[in-house]
């Protein structure tokens, strides 16, 4: 049996019913959910009412309780600093959905006050130990495309709110069109996150855009407010150049204001890595590489032709037979499943085991900088220097683990 750590849940919103709460009381062995608490109280009283063991809590009953030992802080980005402000001043480690805070300012404060009080302070997202991304930063650390030389991080998604709930109340809140849940913060961490885990550290930024349409209106006929204007307040599209300090050039191209692309892809000496959704635990990687597959040959459907005599192979005599360049990697990690909540478990084992947790708050630090300096970029015209450093997380084993045994790589 596995000694588990108590954990206090504050707000039991959509990611913390759809994923986390499931996750963490049914997926993992060492995480003790003992509480949930949200400024909405039916929706803290379902959790409870769903998961024996946890008790719907007030937020000071919450942080004063003596036996929680982390604040899994799943607020909604405007709300992430008062939490994580007054977990750490009542003594509590925290884990927070991303960004660590709206601004880079703010999540240095938080990150200065984690380190005063001695607290482990850790950030999503923490999809980059998943499977597919620990495959990733397996096979280019083994050299798979040569040495990596650029990576392109490319998403966009049309966000304008059409729905009737849009921002009626705290309940239908749409923080992606709201300072510091933005798409650059919202998406953004998951493709930066990705780059450190693959890169490390960020030395500097430059880039374009901002926000694009401030003024907006409500589409939808069905809205109470249909007709009226709203201001966006937030950066809805970046673009922007990166250096990273291992010499890797990267491109991050970030857009709530056009229709949907996603491309995320490393390019090195030898060939050139396909990267999956960072958003997603598993997805297929595949790598071009020359001479990266034997010959393939596609049999074409219908009965085979009768051997050419004059041929002297068989991709001769079907004719259309090119040779691929093209593989899927084979998968060799676990975390496959939709597992958000493992960077929280990591977190337990690093606090039982003495060691340092992969979502280290320096991760989000340095990915919440990024966003800051491509705006402040934007703003000055000029590059932006990184103050911030952070190390590359430790890999996770690789391991064949059935889904209950692949915990165990956390347990070192
Ligand atoms: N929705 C997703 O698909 C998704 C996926 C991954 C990560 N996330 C991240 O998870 C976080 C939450 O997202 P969500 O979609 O669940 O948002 P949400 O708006 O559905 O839920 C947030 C909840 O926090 C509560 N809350 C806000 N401020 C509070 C406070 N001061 N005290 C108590 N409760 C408070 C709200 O009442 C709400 O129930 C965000 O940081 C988001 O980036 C969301």
């Amino acid at each position: 049996m596995v000694e588990q750590i108590k954990v206090g849940v504050v707000g039991c919103g959509g990611i913390c019913k759809g994923t986390y709460m499931e996750n963490m009381v049914n997926k993992f062995a060492i995480i003790d959910v003992v509480g949930a608490c949200d400024q909405i109280d039916s929706r803290a009283q379902w959790m409870a009412d769903h998961y024996p063991g946890v008790k719907k809590m007030s937020l000071d009953e919450m942080m004063n309780d003596p036996e929680i030992q982390i604040i899994v802080n799943l607020t909604y980005p405007e709300s992430h600093v008062a939490i994580t402000k007054m977990a750490l001043e009542h003594g509590k480690h925290v884990y927070v959905e991303k960004m660590m805070a709206p601004t880079f300012e703010e999540a240095k404060m938080l990150y200065d006050l984690a380190r005063e009080k001695g607290l482990m302070y850790t950030t999503a997202p923490d999809t980059f130990l998943g499977s597919w991304e620990q495959d990733a930063r397996m096979y280019l650390d083994n050299g798979v495309i040569g040495e990596p030389r650029t990576v392109h991080a490319q998403i966009s998604r049309y966000y304008d709110p059409d729905t009737p709930f849009f921002d009626t109340e705290p309940r239908y809140f749409f923080f992606p069109l709201h300072y510091g849940g933005g798409f650059p913060f919202d998406l953004g961490g998951y493709f930066l996150h990705e780059m450190i885990n693959l890169f490390g550290s960020i030395r500097r930024v430059c880039g374009f855009g901002g926000n694009l349409f401030p003024e907006r209106t409500y589409k939808n006929p069905k809205h109470p407010k249909y007709g009226e204007k709203f201001e966006v307040n937030t950066p809805t599209t970046l673009i922007a150049a990166l250096e990273f300090e291992n010499g890797v050039l990267g491109t991050f191209n970030i857009s709530s204001d056009t229709q949907n692309t996603m491309i995320f892809e490393v390019a090195g000496s030898e060939g050139v890595m396909h990267l999956g959704d960072p958003n997603s635990f598993r997805t297929p990687i595949t790598v071009t590489r020359p001479g990266a597959n034997p010959s393939e040959i596609d049999i074409p459907r219908g009965p085979k032709p009768a051997p050419d005599p004059n041929a002297d192979n068989d991709r001769q005599v079907l004719g259309e037979a090119k040779p691929s360049q093209t593989v899927i990697l084979p998968s060799m990690h676990g975390f496959y499943e939709s597992l958000r909540g493992v960077g929280l478990a990591d977190m337990c084992y690093a606090l039982k085991n003495g060691r340092r947790p992969r979502c280290h708050a320096d991760i989000g630090l340095h990915s919440i900088e990024v966003i800051h300096g491509i705006q402040e970029s934007c703003r000055t015209g000029r590059f932006y220097e990184m103050t911030t450093k952070c190390e590359r997380p430790e890999p996770l084993p690789a391991s064949a683990y059935s889904a209950s045994g692949q915990e165990r790589v956390l347990d070192e």
